[in-house]
């Protein structure tokens, strides 16, 4: 069987050729990220309050791929014991989770519930009891239902509420945990639920949008000023989905189109988080168009004083952009993709399984960014993976996935992660995305990233695949070869 197992004997490449090896560093964090959405299951048990997936679901399944809603993940909450032992097994030295907000706090602000206390305690002690290193984010796109209902992050009251869940969290766990981040991915439920209209309230109204941006950059800059002031001796940081936009040619036009595009997509979150300040290029443009949030006296301050201690960069793919060639119509609601256009690189490679773009040295770009422009403050890459749709057809006879082309990916990234080691970048880690195939949000199990594959027609059972028995090699030895 394949299940935790050992590793299989054909796993290791046959005789004496050589290969170039890439060292990691010593003392390298692997392991792998997860949301509490996607993973936990159990969105109705032991008090949980209602979040907006849930709500979402139970108001409009059909959104879902194949209509399976948030109470059918992977069952983390009641199999973290077999989990947890899993990635111990598969060389894991880290773990990111996210706590779920309102199961800590069913409405969002307001009473702790125990159990959920309880659960989380018991996650924490046994990564304790393998060494496995807890990385904890606060908020993963789980906006509690009644915080939603007072207007979510468009809503003052929802950043104090907010404040307050994470100086609960703070409390209970930071005696155990010593890697906190205030949010994973910002700029996305902000931009799905407010512009682009895929995530509940699915709105499509850009001041929403800006000031839902502004408070959440608000909540993190004070979550981190609680946290700095508990003294509690560990580092707080945030997670970021970087993706590097380059420009179709040199010509000045396309430059500005990806330089505007950058500001928008990354900038907007990586710097107010790395430096304190917001950039130029993008308040020029909130100024010009009219649409500047609305910013109460002491907010710059408290972003500009409580920037993070460590970086979480996502990475997945870039964005190809060019100077805007259609008409430009000012009566049309305001989008950032009003001043650039995106492009279909000829020749570019693509990922065969889902239909992303694949460019391994975006992560390298990145990596340099970080170092040049940012400080080189601390960070690592909390994601990186591959989703793959009917993944199944990979099956083998012994009923294992064997993810090749995923492992093949993973390599060709840490390749320019290495590079980027060499040449200063401080880098400390790889988490991928992720361990288990989980439900992803609107596509719910349509496309599967995990080292492990879980079964839904076989009460969810987990299989490792192939990619597993890579990433425990590597996480062992912190070597791989070419
Ligand atoms: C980003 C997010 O953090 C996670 O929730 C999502 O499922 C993965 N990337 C894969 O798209």
């Amino acid at each position: 069987m394949n299940q935790a197992g050992h590793t299989p004997a054909w796993f290791f490449p046959q005789g004496g050729i050589k290969v170039k090896e890439y060292h990691f560093p010593k003392d390298f964090w692997w392991g792998s990220a997860s949301s509490a959405t996607q993973m936990e299951g159990a969105a109705n048990k032991d008090g949980k309050g209602k979040n907006i997936w849930d709500y979402w679901y139970e108001i409009e399944p059909n959104r879902f791929f194949h209509k399976i809603g948030p109470s059918e993940t992977s069952q983390f909450y009641e199999r973290y014991k077999e989990d947890i032992a899993l990635m111990k097994e598969l060389g894991h030295n880290s773990f990111r989770f996210s706590i779920s907000w309102s199961r800590l706090i069913p409405t969002g602000d307001g009473e702790v519930n125990l159990k959920a206390v309880q659960f989380y305690n018991q996650v924490l002690e046994e990564l304790r009891k393998h060494g496995i290193e807890p990385f904890v984010n606060l908020y993963h796109f789980d906006m509690p239902f009644e915080m939603q209902e007072k207007g979510g992050w468009e809503s003052r009251e929802v950043v104090k509420a907010y404040v307050n869940y994470a100086e609960k969290c703070f409390d209970l766990f930071g005696d155990r945990v010593n890697k906190w981040f205030t949010h994973n991915e910002p700029i996305v439920p902000v931009e799905n639920q407010y512009l682009y209209g895929h995530h509940y309230p699915a709105l499509c109204d850009f001041q929403k949008c800006v000031q839902a941006g502004f408070h959440s950059i608000l909540a993190s800059a004070l979550a981190i000023r609680a946290y700095h002031k508990k003294n509690l001796g560990g580092q707080i940081g945030i997670i970021l989905n970087l993706t590097p936009s380059y420009p179709r040619s040199q010509h000045p036009a396309d430059v500005e189109a990806a330089t505007i595009a950058d500001a928008f997509f990354n900038r907007s979150f990586l710097d107010p988080s790395v430096k304190g300040t917001f950039p130029s290029e993008l308040v020029d443009v909130l100024k010009k168009e009219g649409f500047m949030p609305h910013i109460e006296e002491s907010d710059l301050e408290v972003i500009k004083e409580n920037t993070v201690d460590l970086l979480g960069i996502n990475y997945y793919q870039p964005r190809r952009v060019k100077a805007k060639e259609n008409l430009f119509n000012p009566n049309a609601p305001f989008m950032p993709e009003r001043y650039f256009e995106y492009y279909d690189m000829p020749g570019k490679k693509m990922n065969l399984y889902r239909g992303w773009e694949i460019y391994e040295k975006g992560i390298y770009d990145i990596l340099l960014n970080v170092k040049e422009n940012y400080g080189n403050i601390e960070c690592f890459i909390s994601e990186n993976g591959m989703g793959v749709e009917n993944e199944s057809r990979f099956l083998n006879e012994d009923g294992m996935i064997e993810d090749h082309y995923r492992i093949e990916f993973y390599e060709e990234h840490l390749r320019w992660v290495h590079k980027a080691i060499q040449e200063g970048v401080n880098v400390k880690g790889y988490h991928v995305w992720t361990f288990l195939d989980n439900w992803s949000w609107l596509n719910a199990y349509k496309n599967r990233y995990g080292l492990v594959s879980v079964d839904l027609d076989n009460d969810f059972q987990r299989t490792v695949k192939k990619s597993g028995y890579w990433f425990k090699q590597l996480a062992t030895t912190g070597v791989i070869t070419q």
